[in-house]
């Protein structure tokens, strides 16, 4: 006895081929208005140049998912630093504090952390990879208190930015891509070492002084002569 075919149970199979066909033009303009709606994405890239309409392959040349990962978390760590940065400028510029020296000195952090960042996603980009941001959460507590407070935040943070840094050379370093391990020595490592090593000294300095308001004057006036860029201070006439 012949086995019975069994009927798929499919909505295609309800609808006449007229009512398919309406309803693939209704999916396919849905999904282009939403395309086109979406901001840098132009007419030509969503139907395709020419004859040709198949998706582009992405181009990854020996770069390994692991070390794509692993720089997408490296690029929200700069940015949740650039955070940190820009936070304590804002709290060393208000009326009531004003430390112009820790202002500036912070706000040009701020800068350096958002071009670090800037950096990894331009490379990431260079080398075929996806980029992908996620939330930068404040720091729990934006009062910085005094100097010293802020400095040794900072310092922690430099170390723990150090570590990820590290740690993305290392897993680059797993996959034999020497276009990153580079990359990370190159641009990162040596500024990273700096950083930790002047604020490791201001820490030193700012101990000794704790909450003595002369002191503090005095540290943050040599911090704006001797450790900001002009571009970034703020008591520059223009
Ligand atoms: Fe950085
Ligand atoms: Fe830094």
């Amino acid at each position: 006895m012949p086995v019975k075919r069994m009927q798929k149970k499919c909505w295609i199979s309800r609808t006449t081929s007229r009512q398919y066909e309406m309803h693939v033009r209704w999916f396919y303009s849905e999904n282009c208005r939403r395309l086109y709606e979406t901001p840098f994405c132009s007419k030509s890239q969503i139907h395709g140049q020419g004859k040709d309409k198949t998706p582009v392959k992405r181009i990854q040349y020996q770069f390994h998912p692991e070390t794509e990962a692993a720089l997408n978390q490296q690029l929200n760590v700069e940015l949740k630093a650039s955070y940190y940065y820009l936070s304590m400028a804002l709290y060393f510029g208000q009326v009531n504090v004003a430390l112009p020296g820790c202002e500036s000195y912070f706000m040009h952090m701020h800068q350096e952390e958002y071009g670090h960042a800037v950096k990894l996603l331009n490379y990431t980009k260079t080398r075929g990879g996806r980029i992908s941001l996620c939330v930068i959460n404040p720091p729990d507590e934006q009062n910085w208190l005094n100097p010293l407070h802020a400095f040794q935040t900072a310092l922690d943070l430099e170390i723990s930015v150090a570590d990820d840094l590290i740690a993305v050379h290392g897993i680059a370093e797993k996959h034999c891509d020497i276009s990153v391990t580079d990359f990370i020595i190159t641009n990162f490592i040596d500024d990273q070492m700096k950083s930790i090593s002047e604020i490791a000294r201001f820490v030193t300095i700012l101990s000794g002084i704790g909450n003595e308001a002369l002191g503090q004057f005095i540290f943050d006036r040599d911090l704006l002569k001797h450790y900001v860029p002009q571009d970034f201070n703020v008591l520059r006439k223009t």
